[in-house]
């Protein structure tokens, strides 16, 4: 088993790196937050490039509210009022943005140090006990998140879980994508996105969803024709104008959900998902934040592509819901394939 020390945590706890493989890809995958630390993929010359941002060390991790490359959960994304109510009962969560829940709280699971179930030379499996009221959320949850490489130059994301009450799960994976290479952080805005998405959902000034779905046509937030990522960013739209850019859940029509395009290295990625929504965030919060290998991370030096349910579903009734009954089992999964 590959693996390398990634930082002594502030308890003791000793974070490591795991390197897998399969196909053209390598990936390192730490088990502080189960996080994707590096994913290396060929250009059409076959030249490698890790193509998602991350830190050098896991505490840069905990310092950090980027998420980058994190599993997030038990639920991803914003909860209006960190509160909301579950078979009659209210289920109270940790406000940690303007009185909301984002990430599940400042304890996500995007901050833990992750069991290792299994790890074969393609494959690596972690897993996470979450007990009844683990961040306001109810039940004892089992979750096992498993990263594998296949040989169609796929990654794998698969997430499983468990709980003896009725509950939430909505996890996803919150990697920075810039498929010219994470060390060219100026180059993320120039990819082209292309969006299998007719609607999104607008949110208001604080990032939560005000209930509409709204069509894409004639706006800025129609990438259903592939768009370079930057070209509309900074249109006067008042969506864009509430979230600084592009920060915002689309919902799926089809798939592949997502295809992100490099025109300069010829890397292209493809999103399938079994998630009704994906939410595409680029990096409008952070202005040089110091990465791994010495590189700065720009303003929008990267673009998250997080596949979901819509943010906020809790509290609209007509969306597809992240409740999950007791002893059911959850299981969803997202694959990134490069061509
Ligand atoms: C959110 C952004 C936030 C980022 C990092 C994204 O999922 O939508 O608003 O800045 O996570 O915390």
């Amino acid at each position: 088993m590959e693996r390398r020390p990634f930082g002594i945590l502030p308890n003791g706890k000793q974070a490591f790196l795991y390197t897998i493989s399969g196909g053209a890809l390598t990936a390192e995958i730490s088990d502080f937050g189960a996080t994707l630390v590096r994913l290396y993929v060929p250009d059409r010359q076959g030249v490698l490039a890790d193509v998602v941002l991350g830190f050098d060390d896991a505490n840069d991790y905990l310092a950090s509210t980027t998420y980058f490359g994190a599993t997030v959960g038990r639920n991803a994304n914003r909860i209006r009022g960190a509160s909301f109510s579950l078979g009659g009962e209210t289920v109270q969560l940790t406000p940690n943005e303007n009185g909301h829940s984002h990430h599940s709280g400042p304890d996500s699971y995007a901050f833990r140090l992750w069991q290792i179930e299994r790890q074969e030379k393609n494959k690596i499996v972690f897993s996470l006990h979450s007990p009844h009221k683990d961040q306001g959320f109810p039940g004892n949850a089992d979750i096992r998140v498993t990263y594998a490489l296949e040989e169609t130059n796929t990654l794998c994301i698969t997430y499983e879980a468990v709980s003896d009450r009725d509950t939430v799960f909505n996890l996803t994976n919150h990697s920075y994508f810039n498929l010219a290479g994470h060390q060219r952080p100026e180059l993320a805005m120039g990819q082209t996105l292309q969006l299998q998405a007719a609607y999104f959902t607008p949110s208001d000034a604080q990032g939560v969803p005000t209930g509409e779905l709204r069509s894409v046509a004639g706006t800025p937030m129609d990438f259903r024709v592939p768009k370079v990522v930057g070209q509309d960013i900074d249109e006067d739209y008042e969506s864009l104008r509430l979230q600084a850019g592009y920060d915002h859940n689309f919902r799926i029509d089809g798939n592949p959900c997502a295809v992100l395009c490099d025109p300069v290295s010829g890397r292209k990625m493809e999103i399938t998902t079994d998630c009704p929504g994906i939410h595409c965030y680029c990096g409008n919060f952070f202005w040089d934040e110091q990465g791994k290998d010495g590189v700065i991370y720009c303003h929008r030096g990267g673009i998250a592509l997080e596949t979901q349910c819509f943010p906020d579903a809790v509290h609209q009734p007509k969306w597809p819901q992240p409740i999950v009954k007791a002893g059911t089992h959850y299981r969803s999964q997202t694959k990134y394939t490069f061509r």
